[in-house]
């Protein structure tokens, strides 16, 4: 039977040489940290720093969420990565009709620099490194850490972190827009402008094939349809009157690892040369670091199972394996229970000791990129490659990312893809340990962490409070500034920044910006 990778393309049962033929390993891998960063962005790699491991985390209220980061830094976690609720998603507070029945849910709930002020808690933020999964609404969080940073004593210029803040994945393949395309890449353009001044360690966005993967991208598309949005993104700010390399070194990349570990390996191994291509031929960048693509990994979520869960942290073990191998930044590795709750405590720290055996127990980190020169896996490279410049050609012809996405181009194409992936694992083509092969007759009983309900009761009586004792028309004047900048074309986070200093909330921000700029409705919704 012939067996074929991810993307799709015939796998040999033996590479040899001959499977090489012509490959140069000068211009198609060169040093480690060095152009066009096959093999890595950084010299050392591992052997200098190992990588960032950072846990996807928040739930509840902040002052829950604190003491989960508590937990995870006083584990090992270096680095941070806040998970938000969907009401602070879509931009609306705890108390909006939207949010009721989600506060706290999938993440943390905030409403204003209070709640950010107790998330960050006992926290140097001078000293760790943050993400956050944010995209619409990016600039209002980045600035409410700013200001609580600015509460701590410490200065800008030493925050390091990052802010998702993609959000042509968002119309793709998540869900959390808000404004139509137009003023959401204005926005993002402004967070670039606005952090190259007063942030310039941040990184700006975390342009994401995470999510597109989840809903069913091959490696290829994910892999592409993420360059071409972050192509989009760069144009858009050159358009803005940004230097290139005023802005590409804080353009940094996130995607999955899954349990096909030969392929992601190569999948991550061709992005880098790809972006390092088109950063220097197509956009002329000189700076090193506009050419490096460095990237966040989370292992695949969609490929855990609700049977059998424990089998999990072996998946999760693979993937995090493949994520190491091909050379990523900062890595989440799930949870074991993910695919029937949010995490415990216990399974959040199984996650992150996984981490640790690799990094301190295997061999893996201690030389550079040692999948270089193989046969399977530069042959793997070079086909990823290839497939994944072909769509990005078709995403071109079509006249960018932003005219296929309204042309429903790549939510179309991954839809295929998810219905094969389906296909397969019904009939038993593609096995899946523990549900379609190995299964149990009956599953173990699993009792999972449940988020209190009455969390939504206190974030209300807390909005309530903080709107008494603020000054209101200074409020509203803070939100009139910000009204206007948004109506032209200064910066809009300079007044967005006043306004939550002032305590506007989340949703006050989000709603003048509604106010202004519309909300987008996509083609195929039938409103
Ligand atoms: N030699 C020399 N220097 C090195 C080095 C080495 N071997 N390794 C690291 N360094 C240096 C780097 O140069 C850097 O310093 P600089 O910023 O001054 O250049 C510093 O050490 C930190 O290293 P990295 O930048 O490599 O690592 P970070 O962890 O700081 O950043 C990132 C990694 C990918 C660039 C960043 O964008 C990041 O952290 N992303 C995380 C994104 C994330 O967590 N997302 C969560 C998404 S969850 C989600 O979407 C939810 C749901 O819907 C699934």
């Amino acid at each position: 039977m012939e067996r074929h990778t991810e993307s799709g393309v015939p796998i040999a049962p033996v590479y040899r040489p001959q499977d090489l033929a012509g490959w140069d390993p000068g211009t198609e891998l060169g040093e480690p940290g060095e152009y066009p960063y096959t093999r890595g962005v950084y010299p050392t790699m591992y052997t200098g720093r190992p990588w960032t491991m950072r846990q996807y985390a928040g739930f509840g209220t902040a002052a829950e969420s604190n003491a989960r980061y508590r937990q995870l830094i006083a584990g090992g976690a270096a680095g941070l990565s806040v998970a938000f609720d969907l009401p602070t998603q879509m931009g609306h507070d705890s108390d909006a009709p939207l949010a009721h029945g989600e506060v706290g849910k999938v993440g943390v709930a905030i409403d204003s620099v209070e709640d950010m002020r107790v998330l960050f808690d006992g926290i140097p933020l001078d000293r760790v490194s943050t993400s956050m999964t944010i995209n619409a609404p990016a600039a209002l969080l980045l600035l409410l850490y700013q200001l609580v940073a600015e509460e701590q004593g410490i200065d800008p210029g030493l925050l390091t972190g990052t802010v998702q803040n993609d959000v042509l994945k968002e119309y793709v393949a998540r869900g959390t827009y808000i404004f139509p395309p137009g003023p959401s890449l204005r926005l993002t353009a402004d967070v670039f402008r606005y952090c190259r001044a007063e942030l310039p360690k941040w990184n700006t966005i975390s342009i994401s094939g995470y999510h597109m993967a989840e809903a069913g991208a091959s490696p290829a598309q994910e892999i592409a349809f993420t360059l071409a949005d972050a192509i989009a993104y760069v144009r858009t700010a050159l358009a803005a009157g940004m230097e290139v390399d005023a802005f590409a070194p804080r353009l940094s990349f996130f995607f999955v690892a899954r349990t096909t570990l030969l392929e992601e390996v190569a999948k991550f191994r061709a992005a880098r040369r790809i972006w390092a291509r088109v950063m220097r031929e197509e956009f002329g960048a000189r700076d090193p670091k506009s050419l490096m693509l460095r990237f966040h990994t989370q292992t695949a979520g969609v490929q855990l199972t609700a049977q059998q869960p424990e089998l999990n942290l072996v998946r999760v073990a693979v993937q995090g394996l493949a994520a190491v191998l091909g050379g990523t930044q900062s890595l989440h590795t799930n949870s074991f229970d993910e695919a029937i709750a949010l995490p415990t405590e216990k399974s959040a720290r199984l996650a992150l000791r996984t981490q640790q055996v690799l990094a301190y127990e295997t061999d893996v980190p201690h030389t550079v990129d040692p999948f270089a020169g193989s046969y399977a896996v530069e042959r793997m490279t070079d086909e990823v490659e290839a497939a994944a410049l072909d769509l990005m050609a078709r995403v071109e012809a079509m006249g960018g990312a932003v005219a296929a996405i309204e042309a429903g181009f790549q939510k179309e194409e991954i839809e295929r893809n998810a219905y094969r992936i389906a296909r397969e694992t019904e009939s038993g083509e593609r096995v899946v340990v523990g549900v379609n092969r190995f299964a149990l007759d009956e599953e173990e009983p699993y009792e999972p962490l449940r988020v209190d309900p009455a969390i939504e009761d206190r974030q209300r009586a807390s909005l309530a409070a903080l709107r008494a004792g603020r000054d209101g028309a200074a409020v509203d004047e803070a939100l009139a500034a910000l009204r206007e900048a948004a109506a032209g074309t200064a910066n809009v986070l300079y007044p967005m920044r006043e306004a939550l200093r002032a305590r506007a909330t989340v949703g006050e921000v989000c709603g003048a910006l509604r106010e202004v700029w519309g909300t987008y409705v996509p083609a195929d919704s039938g409103w």
